[in-house]
């Protein structure tokens, strides 16, 4: 058998170039008076949410984007969090409303993501855009599976025609990626399947995939000898997982076990430094969108 190398798919190298491309776009914006604006919520102290939220409101400064941060403590109520929504839906400087999910448990997701104006909806998460999405109709789509399109586009690997065989089936990735990919359009018009924690004997599919996306949030669970040789995958899980070895005591992980994993794929995203950056590009893109939208 001809060994050839497996290709790293570098989501840093290729978000760093989307974000180059949208400085462009802030620089049009710019000369019409328009500062595209982003809200960032975060309710309570997750440390995970914590380094996310940090990482968007760094970039939104590095593009020009003006970020509005609001850091609502654990135990706000409903209303409060309500409230604050709609004061931002009302300001004509934000373009952008993003709640950082998850929430803690008392709170009702799925009323706080209904309180965002779907066109300032730039997480997708709002019931409209998520119809729009399955209607393959123009609207906001979630930015990690909008990040692992582009990913894949920009690397050459074309799902048209192929298997995709996504595991996990979040309102967040996987069934949007879904909806992506069997879209009648260029860069989808892929077979789906999807796999998830009640499915039978998983690695009979997962065996099958031209491309496999791991996004069930359980680390290194797709192992060697449930990949084909020469598939293509992105790895959308992170996990920190405990180690020893390093002096934070623990490190990240994706939910392929990426050493073994790796010798057997034609190409793969790294974790991290693969699909991760590539979400945050996305939210960008989404509120320069909705920012060009709401100036016209
Ligand atoms: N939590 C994990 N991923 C996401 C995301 O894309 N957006 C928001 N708001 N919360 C998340």
């Amino acid at each position: 058998m001809a060994i050839t190398k497996t290709r790293i798919i570098d989501g840093k190298k290729t978000a760093a170039s989307l974000l180059e491309e949208l400085k462009v776009k802030t620089a049009a914006l710019a000369k019409k008076k328009i500062q595209p604006g982003l809200a960032v919520v975060l309710v309570g102290e997750d440390p995970a949410s914590q380094v996310y939220v940090r990482s968007k409101r760094r970039t939104c400064a590095d593009l020009g984007i003006q970020s509005f941060s609001h850091d609502l403590p654990a135990n706000c109520t409903e209303k409060r969090l309500l409230n604050l929504i709609d004061k931002l839906n009302e300001d004509e400087r934000v373009h952008g409303i993003l709640v950082q999910m998850p929430l803690p448990d008392r709170l009702n997701e799925k009323r706080v993501l209904e309180a965002i104006r779907p066109e300032k909806d730039v997480d997708g998460f709002h019931p409209v855009n998520v119809g729009r999405l399955l209607n393959g109709e123009e609207g906001f789509v979630p930015c990690t599976p909008a990040g692992c399109l582009v990913l894949m586009q920009r690397y050459g690997i074309r799902p048209e025609g192929k298997h995709v065989v996504i595991v996990g089936r979040s309102n967040i990735v996987g069934k949007p990626l879904a909806a992506l990919l069997i879209q009648k359009a260029d860069n989808a018009n892929a077979t789906v399947t999807i796999c998830h924690s009640r499915t039978r004997s998983i690695a009979r599919y997962t065996r099958e995939a031209d491309i496999l996306i791991a996004a069930m949030g359980v680390p290194e669970f797709i192992k060697p000898r449930m990949v084909r040789e020469g598939a293509v995958v992105i790895d959308v899980g992170v996990n920190r997982i405990p180690d020893a070895t390093k002096k934070s005591g623990t490190r990240l992980v994706g939910d392929v076990a990426f050493a073994g994993v790796s010798k057997k794929a034609k190409a793969i995203t790294p974790v991290p430094g693969g699909v991760g950056p590539m979400t945050i590009a996305m939210l960008m893109s989404n509120t320069i969108r909705a920012a060009e939208l709401a100036g016209r």
